[in-house]
This record gives C-alpha cells, sequence and structure tokens, in this order.
C-alpha cells in the first residue's frame, strides 16, 4: 500500500512544486487553505484524524513580511498557533509532521554560513512567528523535522524571480538592493529535499536546504536577466543600479546575511548541492515551457 502524504498550504508555491514533484509511490493528498486552514485548532485535529496520513509536509503560512509588521497576530496565527495545531495532532495521531520554516530566523550579523544549531535572533514580526512556530513543533511532537528555507521562487505564486520579470518588461532601468546577501532556492529542489525526508523516517530536529552558494538580490536579478534574454523570456537587457537596503526602505527589516549551511542535509537526505544559477536557469526553462505549451 502506498504511503500516504499530506500537503498542507498546497495553493503556495511550494505546495504546488511539492503536488508537481510527487513521487509514484505516495499517495499525495493535497490540502490548500479553503480545504484546512491550519489556524483553526478543532479543523485541524478532525481533518487529520479523518484522513490519517502517515506523513504531513507543512508549506502552509503567511509570508508577507513586510504586511507583518502590522499584521502581526494574522502572521502569528499561521506561523505560530498553526504549526502547534499540526504538532499536538501528529504526535496524538502518531503522525510524522515536516515542517517548513525560514532563514529569516537569523539576524543577518554573521559572516559565515548559519547551521541548523546557531543561536537565532529574528528581525521582524514574519520572523519571530516562525521561530515561535519551529519551537512549538519541536516541543509538541519532538520526532518533527523542521527544515529552513531562505529566497524561494518557483514559476508558481509570488516572488522576486517573478516580480524581477515584469519590471524588466515594463522599466528601462532598474535599481536593486546589493548589501543583502543570502541563497535563492529553486521551489523544485527544495521540495525534493522535503521528498527526501519524507522517506527518512528516522530523522528530526532542524535541518536547513537552499541551492548551493551565495549572492546579493543585485546579482540574482544580474542573473535574472542575462539568463531570461537567453532564453527568449525578455525581449533585452536593460542596466541594472546595486543599491543600499537605506535606499529601498520596506516595512520590515532584513538580514544582510542569511546564507544557510547545509552540510548535515547533503549527509542525511543525499540530496546534490546545485549550485543556484544552475536551478535559477531550470527555472526560467520551466517557465518557458509552460508558456510555450
Ligand atoms: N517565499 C520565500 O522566500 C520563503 C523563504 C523561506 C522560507 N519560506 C517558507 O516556505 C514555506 C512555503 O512558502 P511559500 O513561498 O510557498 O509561500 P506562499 O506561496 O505564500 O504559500 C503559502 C500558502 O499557505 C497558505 N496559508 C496561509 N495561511 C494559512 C492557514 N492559516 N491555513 C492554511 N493555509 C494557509 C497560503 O494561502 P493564501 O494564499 O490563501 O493566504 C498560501 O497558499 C513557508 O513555510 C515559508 O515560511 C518561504
Amino acid at each position: 500500500m502506498k504511503q500516504k502524504i499530506l500537503v498542507l498550504g498546497a495553493g503556495g508555491q511550494l505546495g504546488m512544486e511539492l503536488l508537481h514533484s510527487a513521487r509514484p509511490d505516495v499517495e499525495c493528498v493535497a490540502l490548500a487553505r479553503p480545504e484546512l486552514d491550519i489556524g483553526d485548532r478543532l479543523a485541524v485535529a478532525d481533518c487529520l484524524s479523518a484522513r490519517a496520513p502517515a506523513v504531513i509536509i507543512n508549506a502552509a503560512a503567511y509570508t508577507a513580511v513586510d504586511a507583518a509588521e502590522d499584521n502581526a497576530a494574522a502572521a502569528h496565527r499561521a506561523n505560530a498557533q498553526g504549526p502547534a495545531n499540526l504538532a499536538r495532532s501528529c504526535r496524538e495521531l502518531g503522525i510524522r509532521l515536516l515542517h517548513v520554516s525560514t532563514d529569516f530566523v537569523f539576524d543577518g550579523a554573521s559572516s559565515h554560513p548559519y547551521t541548523p544549531a546557531a543561536p537565532t535572533a529574528p528581525l521582524g514580526e514574519y520572523g519571530r512567528s516562525k521561530l515561535a512556530g519551529e519551537r512549538a513543533v519541536l516541543e509538541l511532537c519532538p520526532q518533527a523535522l523542521v527544515l529552513r528555507s531562505g529566497w524561494v521562487y518557483s514559476r508558481f505564486g509570488n516572488n522576486f524571480v517573478k516580480t524581477m520579470l515584469r519590471l524588466m518588461a515594463e522599466r528601462e532601468q532598474l535599481a536593486v538592493v546589493a548589501d543583502q546577501v543570502g541563497t535563492p532556492t529553486w521551489a523544485r529542489g527544495l521540495a525534493g529535499a522535503l521528498w527526501a525526508a519524507a522517506a527518512r523516517p528516522g530523522l528530526s530536529g532542524i535541518y536547513h536546504w537552499s541551492d548551493e552558494g551565495s549572492c546579493s538580490w543585485y546579482e540574482f536579478a544580474l542573473a535574472i536577466c542575462e539568463e531570461a534574454v537567453d532564453l527568449g523570456l525578455l525581449a533585452k537587457s536593460l542596466p541594472i543600479r546595486p543599491i543600499a537596503s537605506s535606499e529601498y526602505p520596506t516595512a520590515a527589516r532584513r538580514p544582510a546575511y542569511s546564507v544557510l549551511d547545509k552540510t548535515a542535509s547533503w549527509r542525511d537526505l543525499a540530496q546534490p548541492a546545485v549550485p543556484w544559477r544552475t536551478q535559477l536557469r531550470c527555472m526560467l526553462a520551466d517557465m518557458k515551457e509552460a508558456q510555450d505549451e
């Protein structure tokens, strides 16, 4: 019999990539927000006991980083109470919980990649709510696995790559922040790491996943432009100017450095480390193919 795996947050970019890359040897049940609001404790308990999956992958979250500054209660409901609801029911029902978290649990003061054990110190409400969610998951369901990632993009949903492609087609020039460094992560690769984790029942605790290497948002934008022109997704290149974060004020402060150390994931999940630029090209090619269909 196939293992039943419930994917929550199935309407989001990671959720969509999880469904797109589901392994054929599992029965994948996808629930988007209208089918299950993870902030509703009773609905979570009822849903999990009725569906009785072996594993849950929680890709549901409040991800509007700037809006979270004025909507802390909504962010905490989805990102802290929701995971707590899942963890409580998972422990009671013997379900394995894989939960996704973020590099925004760090303050960005480091100059070398953050290990899973590195001290956390989120700068904003989104990061605080996600950290509270991680803690609730591991406290209420110690067998759970938390996978942190960062700078996630996909052809589905809203993300930096799609915003850049739109602006690059509309404008004559762009200015992009150059003093925040991280690692772009194609959601398809993150989905692969989650499927690998689902297939390894002994793993628990905090792991990190992103693509390999690092860059600033400015360098990421340059690469998007070059690859998109090369693939025919953009008609022409345009000038892109590096700016400081102070020239692009946002409601939420963001870590200046949020590169993640993936050593433990490469070892335990046996997933290949693919350079972020290679993954960017794969995603853009995937987008082009979907457009041409
Ligand atoms: N995006 C990034 O750069 C990034 C970076 C690091 C980590 N992550 C983490 O990766 C995971 C997936 O993020 P993503 O990029 O796929 O985000 P996304 O595209 O915003 O998807 C999140 C999904 O969760 C749903 N959702 C929100 N509140 C919910 C609730 N109470 N109950 C059920 N579903 C709810 C959203 O539905 P609605 O659209 O209806 O609100 C949306 O479909 C999250 O844990 C996120 O924190 C993301």
